[in-house]
């Protein structure tokens, strides 16, 4: 077999043939299974959404019915998953909590029976339910309290706001919360999702496959962007900062978060629809500064930029509507991670149903033929460094 030309990043090779999203980066172009993103965040809800992309079609009535019923009735978490959480550290990253929490779940469900549709639909139901819930737990507990128990009377995205908070949210933060849930779900093979691909081929259990994908996803070149966008508004502090601060990033070469994406050469439609949403939320929690100065740094870094297609992606504004929200700024890409479990799961299902294992080839560039050389022979060669900054 031939070798196909290497690429840097896998950078426009198709991994993998797939109906569930598409992408036209020129375009600025997003459709979940041929329905355009606009429309499902203007009339669906992240549940929904999450049935149309991994089984294929929008539910009737009765399916979505009983998939929300599901959904409420395993959102609680098991007591040992509980305790192993309270065991975490206060300043560990809600990541990692979560990566941990995620691949533990397997070990309740242990049995895999991948081409079950009833395990494969029991594996679903159990992710996407207890996700937000370990998320939410995590960050009562590290406060120092008792995580509280999932309200079955409440949306899934009003349900995770009170959970995290202890108080129900208003009908619009919550129809927003959905929204922004809604745009996150899905987008074809990026890193993560990938991640989810490659473990699902080797028909390992879905827990783990789910796993995967988080720890991939908390990368700030991906689903950590939104928490370092925030962290870049609070450091450029106001709008006659802008472009001073952009003059030096771009001096030293740094990646500006938010702008930039593999495919995207224009505005992400995501960016678009989530600064509607921060609008919004203006209305009903006041206006915040940072949005002026997320906006004038568009504008200039439009101005610098826009010639190599770099524009805002997804996380430019996310933080600024989770910020409304009274969202600590470290659970932004957990909530990431939540709607895009929807994603995860329909590429797992996908994967599993016309399997091969992933093995890609490379172009080796190492030596051949070389010696063992006897410890008592070999020079002082490695780069002496010491640990012990990293070593607390
Ligand atoms: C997500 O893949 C997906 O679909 C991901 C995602 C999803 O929904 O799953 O959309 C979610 O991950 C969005 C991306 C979030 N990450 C960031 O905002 C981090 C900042 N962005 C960059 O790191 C970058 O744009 C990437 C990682 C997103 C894409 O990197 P690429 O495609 O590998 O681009 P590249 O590094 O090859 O850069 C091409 C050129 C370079 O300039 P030259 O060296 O050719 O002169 O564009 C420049 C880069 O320097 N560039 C940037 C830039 N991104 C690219 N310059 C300044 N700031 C940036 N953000």
């Amino acid at each position: 077999m031939s070798i196909v030309e290497y690429r840097a990043g896998l950078e426009g090779v198709p991994a993998t043939q797939s109906a569930i999203s598409f992408v036209d980066g020129r375009q600025g172009l997003l459709e979940y299974r041929g329905i355009r993103i606009e429309e499902l965040a203007a009339h669906s809800t992240f549940l929904e959404t999450a049935y149309l992309l991994i089984w294929g079609e929008l539910p009737n009535q009765k399916e979505l019915e009983s998939f929300e019923r599901e959904i409420r009735s395993h959102r609680r978490i098991k007591y040992r998953i509980r305790d192993m959480m309270k065991c975490f550290p206060e300043s560990g990253h809600p990541m990692d909590a979560l990566q941990a929490s995620a691949a533990a779940l397997g070990l309740f469900y242990s049995r895999r029976d991948l081409h079950n549709p009833a395990y494969v639909r029991a594996a679903v139901v159990r992710l996407l339910a207890k996700i937000p819930t370990m998320v939410a737990a995590f960050q009562l507990m590290r406060k120092g309290n008792d995580p509280v128990q999932p309200r079955d009377d409440l949306g899934y995205a009003a349900n995770f706001l009170y959970m995290l908070s202890e108080r129900e949210p208003s009908p619009l933060a919550a129809r927003i919360f959905d929204v922004c849930l809604t745009l996150h779900a899905e987008h074809t093979i990026n890193a993560s999702t990938f991640s989810a691909m490659v473990t699902a081929s080797t028909f390992t259990d879905p827990y783990a496959v789910i796993a995967s994908a988080v720890g991939t996803l908390a990368g700030p070149l991906h689903g950590g962007a939104n928490e370092e966008v925030l962290d870049m508004l609070e450091e450029i502090g106001s709008v006659e900062n802008v472009h001073p601060y952009l003059e030096r990033a771009l001096d030293q070469k740094s990646r500006i978060m938010g702008f930039g994406h593999r495919v995207y050469k224009v505005k992400d439609p995501r960016a678009t629809i989530l600064q509607q949403l921060v609008e919004q939320l203006f209305q009903e929690f006041g206006h915040d500064s940072y949005y002026d100065v997320a906006m004038a740094l568009e504008r200039a870094v439009e101005e610098k930029l826009a010639h190599k297609g770099i524009y805002p992606n997804v996380d430019y504004y996310s933080g600024l509507v989770y910020r409304k929200l009274g969202i600590p700024k470290d659970l932004f890409t957990p909530i990431f991670a939540i709607a895009r479990v929807a994603g995860w799961l329909a590429h797992w299902r996908e994967q599993i149903y016309e399997n091969r294992i992933f093995r890609p080839t490379q172009i080796y560039t190492g030596l051949h033929e070389c010696p063992y050389v006897p410890i008592t022979e070999r020079q002082m060669n490695g780069a002496q460094f010491s640990t012990a900054e990293y070593s607390s």
